[in-house]
């Protein structure tokens, strides 16, 4: 058997992504950091280090050149991408009319065309050497329509769908594609002003960042096409894709959260 290859994991310095790039180490896999603040990507690369050849790399995802940026990074280390985890975001809610343009912009970049170019530019690579590995994370949320995250939630929606069809386009060629979609996950895509993590954690409405990663990688490496991490997640993820329409403009017409006439 070979030894295992590089992985990318954009989003690598906190939450979600810093547990898969410690799976992947734990696993033995040489890892490629990306995320946008020097300081908290080299901490986590120092950790890394420890353990796997580790390379950092900062770069804002939301840049429109993001995806052709980070290829020549990873191409002028001499590296061969094996496994691309695309999983840098943030949250952002509110009435769309209401978003700050430059934010509304940025979460477009960074959760819809930079996954999709460098799953472009990296998954060529992988379909001509027959192997690798592509994982996008995406949210419970893209499971219905709702008002207040349209943006969010919708980005989160393509992530799952292209995913599920460049699936299908790459396994003839031995290329594996997952989607993760985690429920509600205690990290620092909220705001702690707006929500108690450590009270989440406790009363169970939130889970931590480690059994995402865990459920995340054992299913990629099985080459599944879905997983959605914990039985609480799994069930609202069915509860949303089940919610009438008539209830939607319910709680369209009476969220305090939301504007009204
Ligand atoms: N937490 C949840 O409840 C939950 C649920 C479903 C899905 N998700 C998804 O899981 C993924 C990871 O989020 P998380 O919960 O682990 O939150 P997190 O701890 O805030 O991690 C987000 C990561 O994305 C990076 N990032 C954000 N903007 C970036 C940019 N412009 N360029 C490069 N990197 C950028 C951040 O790096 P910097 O700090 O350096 O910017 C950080 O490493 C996100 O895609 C999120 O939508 C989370």
């Amino acid at each position: 058997m070979s030894a295992p290859g590089v992985a990318l994991v954009t989003g690598a310095c906190s939450g979600i992504g810093l547990e898969l790039a410690r799976g992947l180490a734990e696993r033995g896999h040489p890892l490629v950091l990306v995320s946008d603040r020097a300081g908290p990507l080299a901490a986590a690369a120092a950790e890394l280090a420890a353990r796997v050849p580790t390379h950092a790399i900062p770069l804002d995802l939301a840049r429109p050149d993001a995806a052709e940026v980070l290829e020549r990074e990873v191409a002028a280390l001499g590296l061969e991408v094996e496994v691309l985890v695309s999983n840098a975001g943030f949250f952002l809610h509110g009435e769309v009319a209401d978003a700050d343009p430059a934010r509304a912009q940025a979460l477009l970049q960074l959760h819809v065309v930079t996954p999709s170019l460098l799953a472009r530019r990296f998954g060529r690579r992988m379909r001509e050497r027959r192997r690798g590995h592509l994982l996008f994370v995406s949210s419970i949320s893209a499971w219905n329509d709702f008002p207040g995250i349209a943006l969010y939630a919708s980005s989160k929606a393509y992530l799952k769908h292209f995913a599920a069809a460049l699936r299908s386009e790459l396994e003839v060629w031995g290329v594996n594609v997952t989607v993760v979609a985690p429920g509600a996950t205690a990290t620092g895509l909220y705001d702690p002003r707006e929500v108690d993590l450590d009270l989440a954690r406790r009363v169970g409405v939130m889970g931590g960042p480690e059994p995402v990663a865990r459920a995340a990688l054992e299913a990629m490496f099985a080459r599944r096409a879905l997983v959605i991490p914990g039985l609480v997640s799994r069930l609202l993820a069915w509860a949303m894709w089940l919610t009438p329409r008539w209830v939607i403009g319910l709680l369209r017409r009476r969220a305090p959260w939301l504007g009204h006439p």
